[in-house]
């Protein structure tokens, strides 16, 4: 069915010299409050916690961006606790209320922009222009869920003459929110608006690493006017907070994103039945990618070359969207490879909040140590055909390409989520075919060719939940290309889509004789 465009929120224009002012003067600004210290948010209050974490910039890995206060199992109990108080008033709460509250989100991040962006650009080492692509993501997810819930408050009518047959939607009562650090505050926002407009109470346990945005995000709530106990915020450890909760008998819901172990942990766990527990929980778990691009003999290599580069290199490899395999049939390979290295060596690795930089940081010491074993692995795997020079200082990793990569290779094959990059010979495009979706993730994908049955045979055969043509394979827009894969990369419905909100909900239907 043809739809008119969705508004998405406009990104922030950088050639604007006066939008550049405001992001350069948000940076100061943000710069001035680093080392604070972010508490847990409790039944409308901000709690103490004696356990603080520091956390610090993957930029400049000794400048202090903040201490979070990490909450404890028994503030967790709490926050639940709060949470079954509020619930019946909040499933009562008119749609248009609750909707209201997400519209009211949406225009507090609008105003708060170039300053949000500026904090995930120092928690998490995002450059500017990609953080900003962040807030419009959340504000879209926020207005979007909003229109989706008045929608579906509609429900159905099945009448007929001397019976009414209505279909409606119930909230389902907790939801707990895991995020993940990739996308701080788009990813949490969407998770936690859409459980929130649906009628659940919720609880948000972000990833340790982007705690801060989250207080952000919670502060913002707030100010929007969520009631207490509806809402709270638990910076926590995942093993022991986060299973705590995932494992607890009073949850109805866990929306999850993040890698494909603690994803499949989740269901696992979910699945077990607790004492005193009179429900099955629901999992909605969005996971990682190997995501393959195909470049065929009909590609036009400049486009491809360029869009291999900003899937595979854009925040440093660390989108689940990224591109980390390119499938070349034989007879462009040298020429792709050749093309593909010069495009690469113009990238400006550097600090994120620097103008100049394109590619940032890794997030932290692990996520490095973890990305240079993966290097490593690859020289014995395969031929390191480029690694672009590094700075100091950071977490940085060089943009990486290995060239004559086996299908089954280990870097072929597992989620490295950094800068590197697997380049495969295909003698032919069956073959690209059989070795782009010869994993076990099915989340992106994309293709360069100008030949039609190519295109037709990617859109039936090329096993992912979005598949780009002829551009790059990052950067889905909500309402526009609703996100999420299947195979061990998900389970449950795509974000930003029109059967998202579903998934928090429970249908019932009434039918009355009259
Ligand atoms: P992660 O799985 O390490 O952590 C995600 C969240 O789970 C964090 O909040 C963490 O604290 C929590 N957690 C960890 N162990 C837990 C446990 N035992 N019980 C409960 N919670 C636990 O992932 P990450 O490193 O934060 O994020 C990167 C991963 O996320 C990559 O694999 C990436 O592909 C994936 N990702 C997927 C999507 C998508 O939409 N499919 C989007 C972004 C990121
Ligand atoms: N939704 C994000 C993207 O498409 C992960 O890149």
């Amino acid at each position: 069915i043809a739809k008119s465009a969705y508004p998405n929120a406009p990104d922030t224009d950088y050639a604007d010299s006066a939008l550049r002012e405001k992001a350069k003067q948000a940076l100061v600004k943000v710069r001035a409050s680093l080392g604070n210290t972010y508490q847990p948010l409790i039944n409308g209050e901000w709690v103490q916690s004696s356990q603080l974490v520091d956390c610090f910039n993957p930029s400049n890995s000794q400048q202090l961006v903040g201490k979070v206060g990490y909450a404890t199992v028994e503030q967790a109990q709490q926050a639940l606790a709060a949470a079954k108080t509020a619930f019946p008033t909040w499933r009562n709460t008119p749609v248009r209320q609750r909707a209201g509250v997400l519209r009211k989100a949406a225009e507090i991040m609008e105003q708060r922009r170039f300053e949000l962006g500026a904090w995930i650009c120092l928690e998490v080492g995002k450059i500017l222009p990609q953080a900003d692509a962040e807030i419009s993501e959340a504000i879209d997810f926020c207005r979007y869920y909003a229109d989706e819930m008045e929608r579906l408050d509609q429900g159905y009518n099945y009448d007929l003459a001397g019976e009414t047959n209505r279909y409606t939607y119930q909230p389902r009562g907790i939801a707990v929110v895991i995020s993940p650090w990739n996308f701080p505050f788009a990813i949490a926002v969407g998770m936690t608006v859409a459980a929130l407009v649906t009628g659940n109470c919720t609880l948000l346990k972000p990833a340790e690493q982007s705690s801060i945005i989250a207080a952000k995000i919670a502060e913002i709530l707030l100010e929007a006017g969520i009631p207490p106990g509806v809402f709270s915020y638990l910076p926590a450890d995942g093993p022991t907070v986060g299973a705590h909760l995932v494992e607890h008998k009073d949850v109805h819901l866990i929306a999850f994103t993040g890698s494909q172990a603690v994803g499949c942990y989740i269901y696992a766990e979910a699945a077990k039945l607790k004492p005193g527990q009179k429900h099955l929980k629901r999992v909605i778990a969005e996971m990682g990618g190997k995501n393959a691009i195909i470049v065929d003999e009909s590609a036009d290599l400049d486009q491809a070359v360029a869009g291999v580069v900003a899937s595979a290199f854009g925040y440093s490899g660390q989108k689940c969207s990224a591109c980390s395999r390119v499938v070349v049939l034989e007879s462009v390979y040298e020429s792709f490879m050749h093309r593909l290295i010069e495009a690469t060596k113009s990238l400006n690795v550097g600090k994120a909040e620097d103008p100049s930089t394109t590619v940032g940081p890794v997030v932290d010491q692990e996520a490095r140590d973890r990305i240079l074993e993966y290097i490593e692995k690859g020289k014995q795997e395969a031929t390191l055909a480029f690694q672009s020079p590094t700075p100091t200082g950071g977490y940085f990793i060089p943009p990486t390409i290995f060239s004559d990569v086996s299908p089954d290779a280990t870097i072929a094959q597992e989620e490295i989520f950094g800068p590197v990059l697997a380049v495969i010979k295909a003698a032919n495009f069956n073959q690209a075919l059989e070795i782009a979706n010869g994993t076990n993730y099915a989340l992106t994908g994309g293709l360069y060719s100008r030949t039609p049955s190519h295109i037709e045979q990617a859109r039936r055969d090329f096993e992912v939940g979005n598949l780009y043509i002829n551009r790059n394979i990052t950067g889905a827009i909500v309402a526009r290309q609703p996100f999420g894969g299947f195979k061990l990369s998900g389970v449950g419905s795509k974000a930003g889509g029109p059967d998202y909100l579903l998934q928090f909900l429970e249908p019932r239907s009434i039918t009355e004789n009259i």
